[in-house]
């Protein structure tokens, strides 16, 4: 079976659609462990419920004993390659994976940001939508994976989604939309690059 780590860095909703769909039958993988840059990730707290190996890499911890952003990078590699990954799925992951890190897992790490490609890189990406759809420079927004570069919410897409914005949505309405689509795409993601179709 295939096997995947899962970046996080806080709820882990999209973790838990990974989960749900692997409990389901739904998705062919093994979630082979979950990695999180904060120890109080309440992703941590799901892994652990479904019996996932978990690991902890506090960039702050690394950066105050002495180490650097780079050192970070490949220390975090080498715990993931330690579970012999597939695919390493940043789900919620907030930060920027530099060269230490991608050179070990070229074209092997995905990322889900929820616009669509080249739209509201970084944080708050929902509410940066919501706020230009009510001045006008927007019609609608979206959700995309694409393969992670050192550039944040870049990369090559893998697949993407588009979601609509009404005029009565309040911003909690649009980040409910979007996030159903994320727990749909993640998975679908996820299957499209390691599903096996031929049986
Ligand atoms: C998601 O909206 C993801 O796209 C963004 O951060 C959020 C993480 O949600 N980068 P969760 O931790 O999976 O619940």
């Amino acid at each position: 079976m295939k096997r995947i780590v899962v970046l996080i860095s806080g709820n882990g909703s999209n973790l838990q659609a990974l989960i749900d769909s692997v409990a389901a039958g739904v998705l062919d993988v093994e979630i082979v462990a979950v990695v999180s840059n904060k120890a109080d990730a309440y992703g941590l707290t799901r892994a652990q419920a479904a019996g996932i190996p978990t690991e902890i890499l506090d960039l702050g911890e690394v950066l105050a004993d002495g180490g650097s952003r780079d050192g970070f990078d490949v220390e975090l590699a080498g715990m993931i390659a330690s579970y012999q990954p597939d695919l390493i799925v940043l789900a919620g992951w907030m930060l920027i994976l530099g060269e230490g890190f991608l050179d070990r897992f070229p074209d092997r790490a995905i990322n889900l940001h929820p616009a669509m490609p080249g739209a509201f890189p970084g944080t708050d990406a929902i509410r940066r939508a919501h706020e230009a759809f009510q001045r006008g420079e927007i019609k609608r927004t979206g959700v995309m994976i694409h393969r992670v570069v050192p550039e944040v919410d870049a990369g090559p897409v893998v697949t993407m989604e588009p979601v609509p914005i009404f005029p009565e949505d309040s911003l909690e309405e649009l980040e409910e939309r979007v996030h159903l689509v994320e727990h749909n795409l993640i998975v679908a993601a996820v299957d499209l690059l390691l599903g096996d179709y031929e049986d």
